[in-house]
């Protein structure tokens, strides 16, 4: 009989990896309930226990089993508690390593809704943080993880203490964490990907792919698996790569792609289906008819999606279908890339708009449960934008497309944009109007090269852009997947790209802030989704059913029945948040 044995408070103690980007101050266990922490005044004394106290205790009334919390209870002087720095250091380095501190607050009823006060941090009785913000954020009953950051200050202190300028008042707190940037990111530790982190919410993030970089004991190889969830072939199944010669189907490229993504419980997007670019030369050569064109189109589009039917997730179905230069409001229809817009387009040309609707509908029919998406470029801004009027035509377009009946499910923005250009506050605009008509709106070729982006600067404003579409992606249901176009900065179809740097990793794919970015963003919606490995005690026993991940991150089994844990392979597990030893 195989024993289970759960390790757990591994995150208990304040054991810092090195390489983590976040150190773990405190998350107060079973073991310590009934424990007082020292509280002291605002000009350093000791606050007595009959004024204020804070003691660990099993929190068992609130809502949202918030588990062994530190239960602060502030009498008629406002006092702040104090804890140890991690890692054995004083202030003056705490204060430069880390940057940010959070905990997670809850505000036990009774108390009053409006929890106005300044939080504090200091070290010692040195001041690092006075926020100026008068109003605390933490409704009564609702968990909240309120993070502040940490100013560097000069203290040979070895604690650091923490509160709100309120009196008479009452508080939970646990899971406090300073918070560092992660310069030696371990892209092997599951917990530190946005993969691992994005499966948890049921988000993608995915990344362009050519099977010469699948090569799984390569850093490229592994960067793919680990970091992503989610692949698209770059040029394995388009039209000139499937069917090179008319009726001769090649499916080698993709079938690697696929089989990689397989193996790794990834998702795979399908690009594309019907694009004026990269169509097999047969086809421009012909000089078929519409009725020829339209046949030709569907016989591809049965035979490609139908070899990875249930393969492949998702399809773009028809690529940059509309003209540049519209100047469009909603409502006020598109014009079609064609002659008669100065962009030619063997299909629209040949075939008049008809080919999108047939499209749509054949790869529906090909595979029934594939979601269909129409994607495009120079589309994204909703407002105050040069784009904002081919993304009213697009949208003006998948309207009438849905409202038409066609098999429709969203669109694709490209954004294959940059530092200069990109706005994500309108391009969450866009996504909200889609949302409103029932459609998804997903970002899917993302690169944002910078101009001079070896400034920190520049590396700066990118890793906020780029958290900055990761936060939407994580906040639509309508928006379920981010997709960048490369990988590394070197390995961009951007020319020019080891100078602008417009990806997430550096050439020897050592992490960027911008993709260390999108891990904490991904990583703060888990934690809110309560998903995270926060380890709660005994008495917080796993659920009946569960997923289960080996320590790449990776699902090795979804919705197991718990009592089969044990009749996997011996080995450590994550399950439930919980790391999990099996003999
Ligand atoms: O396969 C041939 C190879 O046999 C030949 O030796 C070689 C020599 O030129 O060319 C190879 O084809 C190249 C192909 O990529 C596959 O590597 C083409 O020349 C090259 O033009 C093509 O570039 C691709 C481009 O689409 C074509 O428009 C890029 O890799 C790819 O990143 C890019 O991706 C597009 C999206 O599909 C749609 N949105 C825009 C995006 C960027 O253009």
């Amino acid at each position: 009989m195989k024993k289970l044995l759960l390790i757990i408070c591994l995150f208990c103690f304040s054991v810092a990896y090195a390489a983590d980007k976040k150190t773990l101050v405190h998350h107060f266990n079973y073991e310590e309930i009934g424990t007082q922490f020292k509280l002291y005044d605002v000009s350093g004394n000791v606050v007595d226990s009959s004024v204020s106290s804070a003691t660990v205790i099993k929190d068992e009334n609130s809502a949202t089993g918030f588990g062994n919390v530190l239960h602060v209870k502030v009498g008629d002087v406002v006092s702040y508690i104090e804890f140890e720095i991690p890692n054995g250091l004083n202030g003056t380095k705490a204060s430069s390593e880390f940057h940010t501190i959070t905990f997670t607050i809850l505000r036990p009823d009774g108390q009053p809704e409006q929890f106005k006060g300044t939080f504090t941090l200091s070290f010692g009785n040195t001041v690092s943080n006075k926020t100026s913000s008068a109003e605390i954020d933490a409704p009564v009953g609702v968990e909240k993880t309120l993070s502040y950051s940490v100013n560097k200050v000069s203290s040979i202190s070895k604690k650091f203490r923490i509160g709100f300028n309120v009196k008479n008042s009452e508080y939970y707190i646990d899971d406090i964490y300073f918070w560092s940037v992660n310069y030696n990111y371990d892209y092997t530790d599951p917990l530190q990907t946005a993969r691992y982190h994005a499966d948890q919410i049921g988000k993608n993030l995915g990344v362009c792919v050519s099977p010469n970089q699948l090569n799984e004991s390569s850093r490229e190889g592994q960067t793919i698996y680990r970091n992503f969830n989610m692949v698209v072939g770059e040029n394995a199944m388009k039209f000139d790569a499937t069917e090179p010669r008319r009726g001769q189907f090649n499916y080698s490229s993709g079938d690697q792609i696929v089989q990689f993504a397989q193996k790794h419980d990834m998702e795979v997007r399908g690009h594309t289906l019907a694009w004026h670019s990269q169509t097999s030369q047969w086809v421009h050569d012909g000089n078929y008819s519409k009725k020829e064109m339209l046949a030709i189109l569907k016989n591809h589009i049965f035979n490609v999606v139908g070899h990875w039917k249930g393969q492949i997730t998702e399809w773009d179905v028809v690529n940059e279908v509309m003209a540049e230069n519209q100047g469009r409001g909603v409502g006020q229809g598109y014009q079609l890339r064609g002659k008669n817009s100065g962009q030619e387009s063997v299909w629209y040309d040949r075939c008049g708009e008809e080919f999108i609707d047939s499209a749509f509908v054949w790869a529906h029919q090909a595979d029934p449960d594939a979601i269909l998406y129409i994607n495009d470029y120079n589309i994204g801004h909703w407002d105050n934008h040069y784009e904002s009027g081919k993304t009213h035509a697009i949208y003006n377009l998948a309207k009438r497309l849905k409202e038409d009946g066609i098999p429709i499910h969203g669109v694709g923005m490209q954004m294959h944009t940059s530092i200069s250009n990109l706005r994500v506050a309108e391009i969450e605009k866009t996504v909200q109007e889609f949302e409103k008509i029932g459609l998804k709106c997903i970002i899917t070729e993302l690169d944002i090269p910078g101009n001079n982006p070896s400034s920190s600067g520049e590396q700066s404003t990118q890793a906020t852009q780029y958290a900055g579409l990761a936060d939407i992606i994580c906040r639509y249901d309508n928006a379920p997947s981010m997709v960048v176009w490369g990988i590394a900065d070197n390995k961009s179809w951007l020319e020019n790209s080891e100078a602008t740097k417009p990806l997430l990793f550096e050439p020897n794919f050592a992490a960027k802030k911008s993709y260390l970015k999108i891990v904490d963003t991904f990583e703060k919606y888990a934690v809110a989704a309560n998903v995270e490995p926060v380890v709660k005690d005994e008495i917080n026993p796993l659920p009946a059913v569960v997923d289960v991940y080996n320590l790449m991150g990776q699902k090795v089994a979804s919705q197991m029945l718990l009592e089969d844990i044990e009749t996997l392979p011996a080995g450590l597990y994550i399950v439930g948040g919980k790391k999990v030893y099996i003999r």
